[in-house]
């Protein structure tokens, strides 16, 4: 029989199509509100999938109901009106990650916001993703140090620790973050820094930051300001999350600031009331310490069988008039690992960081610290707690005894060592130096005024000294010969300082 030309190409053709069915569906927009679509006709849609909508704007899937989902866009509404179809992409929401994102700033969907074209990757992970399970899990031993001393020795971050920074606006928790972010500058941590809802002054303020006093090529911003469509600010954490566990699953180290939770939950709270899901406490749906839980537990120190590498969180969230134990903070504080609460008296004060001491908690903290750290910091918080109450009754009255005045002389300059500018990092190393020479008293013969000065010399002074270069490598055993030595090179700044050694 002759065959025609092309037929068994076409033969071939047709044995090897797929006849299934296909994923392709298409529904039809039957309410729109703010940033939200009700959608009919799409049954088979997933949570978290992206559709399209006749405009060309995308969406995610953010709830299903019995006949309608309800879908979040992710680009600008406009266009969108009643009727319009929606078509399923069978895609879930993901975003780009790997190496080419460092130094960039993107959208949650991994869009460049910095005007250096197309991020370069290769792969994408999905927003959601779950986190490792406790036998993928090793102990937060490790430290991060945030070169602030307030927290390096009395609150002492761990990697893979979920630390909140919890405060009044205006307190400095950006403040703090940011300087933790810039003091990765010459370790082997990635930072990356989540804005959610922020004013894009505010996020560029940040960036600037970063590139000025940082290492802006081993960061990643995640933006998704006040202006941003509110699926996109739903999504920022999510995504950045993924961005930050491509690090973390490789055995590298990354520390993520989300900026802020409170925000997240104001805009998971206005999604859900326009997907008309019933409203809980304070209006929030009920699964608002769910949605923060998922989130934060994504951080985490990998076991050794899973390449040890970690991710650390230090989420923020604001509070106000003082007020700790309202719904999402207390949700936030009890799913964290701790809290750094700032104070806006303490700030006011001039105490700045404005930490409050009596407040704040690392329930890692020393388990985390450096052994060096660990040891030099031992007695301070007690004796500045004991200072900081004396204070209060010293006011009352001048009925204190020699006792106490010494107290409070010692109260005063630790006082004064946490006070910390921005952007003055101080080393680990430095740290214990100077809480070495504070436990020997050196610190008391120097006017307050010059505890500043010294706070700065140390770290080049310690950091030249011959006899402390191991030490500097590896602070971990603070044994005699060590704090002989740091000791004596705190004598020597102490006296070029000025000040009558004691
Ligand atoms: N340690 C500090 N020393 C001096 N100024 C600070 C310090 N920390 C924060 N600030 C300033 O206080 C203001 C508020 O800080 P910010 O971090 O934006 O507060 P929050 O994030 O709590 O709203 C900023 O202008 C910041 O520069
Ligand atoms: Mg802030």
């Amino acid at each position: 029989m002759p065959t025609l030309p092309g037929l068994d190409a076409l033969h071939a053709r047709i044995d090897t199509a797929a006849l299934g069915p296909q994923a392709e569906e298409t529904g039809r927009i039957e309410e729109l509100a703010d940033g939200l679509a009700h959608v009919s006709g799409l049954p088979g849609a997933a949570l978290n999938e992206i559709v399209t909508f006749a405009t060309g704007a995308q969406g995610f899937v953010l709830s299903l109901a019995e006949d309608l989902i309800q879908v979040a866009f992710l680009d600008p509404m406009e266009g969108a009106e009643a009727g319009q179809s929606v078509t399923r992409t069978g895609a879930l929401l993901s975003v780009p990650v790997g190496e080419g994102l460092l130094g960039r700033v993107i959208d949650p969907l991994g869009r460049p916001l910095d005007g250096l074209g197309p991020v370069k990757a290769t792969e994408r992970l999905e927003a959601e993703r779950p986190a490792p399970e406790i036998i993928e899990r090793d102990y937060v031993t490790e430290p991060v140090a945030t070169g602030v001393l307030v927290i390096d020795a009395l609150f002492a971050v761990g990697r893979g620790q979920r630390e909140l920074i919890i405060g009044e606006r205006g307190t400095g928790k950006t403040a703090l973050a940011v300087d933790a972010i810039i003091n990765q500058k010459n370790t082997d941590i990635i930072s990356v820094y989540v804005s959610i809802g922020q004013r894009a002054t505010a996020v560029a303020r940040v960036i600037e930051a970063v590139r000025e006093k940082g290492d802006l090529a081993r960061t990643i911003f995640v933006v998704a300001p006040a202006a941003a469509e509110p699926g996109l600010r739903w999504l920022a954490p999510f995504a950045a999350t993924s961005v930050a566990e491509w690090l973390r699953d490789r055995g590298g180290h990354a520390l993520i600031v989300y900026d802020d939770l409170t925000k997240h939950a104001a805009v998971h709270r206005e999604l859900a009331l326009l997907a008309r899901q019933p409203p809980g406490r304070e209006a929030y749906p009920g699964d608002i310490f769910y949605l923060h839980a998922r989130l934060l537990e994504r951080s985490a120190k990998l076991s050794a069988a899973r390449g040890g590498g970690s991710l650390t969180a230090l989420p923020i969230a604001e509070i106000e008039a003082g007020n700790l134990s309202a719904y999402i903070p207390t949700n936030l504080i009890s799913i964290a690992d701790g809290q750094i609460v700032t104070s806006a008296a303490l700030f006011a004060a001039n105490q700045r960081p404005a930490v409050d001491i009596g407040l704040s908690v690392s329930r890692v903290g020393g388990k985390a610290q450096a052994g060096g750290l660990r040891k030099a910091s031992g007695g301070i918080r007690l004796d500045y707690a004991q200072y900081l109450e004396m204070k209060m009754f010293s006011r009352f009255g001048g009925f204190a005894d020699g006792a106490m005045k010494a107290r409070l002389a010692r109260g005063e300059r630790i006082s004064a060592l946490l006070s910390q500018p921005r952007f003055e990092p101080v080393s680990t190393l430095a740290q214990i130096g100077l809480l070495v020479a504070l436990g020997e008293g050196l610190l008391d013969a120097l006017p307050v005024e010059q505890i500043a000065d010294l706070r700065r010399a140390a770290g080049p002074a310690l950091a030249a000294e011959p006899a402390l270069s191991a030490f500097a490598a590896a602070p971990d055993r603070l044994d005699a010969p060590t704090r002989a030595a740091l000791l004596e090179t705190m004598r020597g700044v102490i006296a070029r300082l000025g000040a009558p050694a004691p």
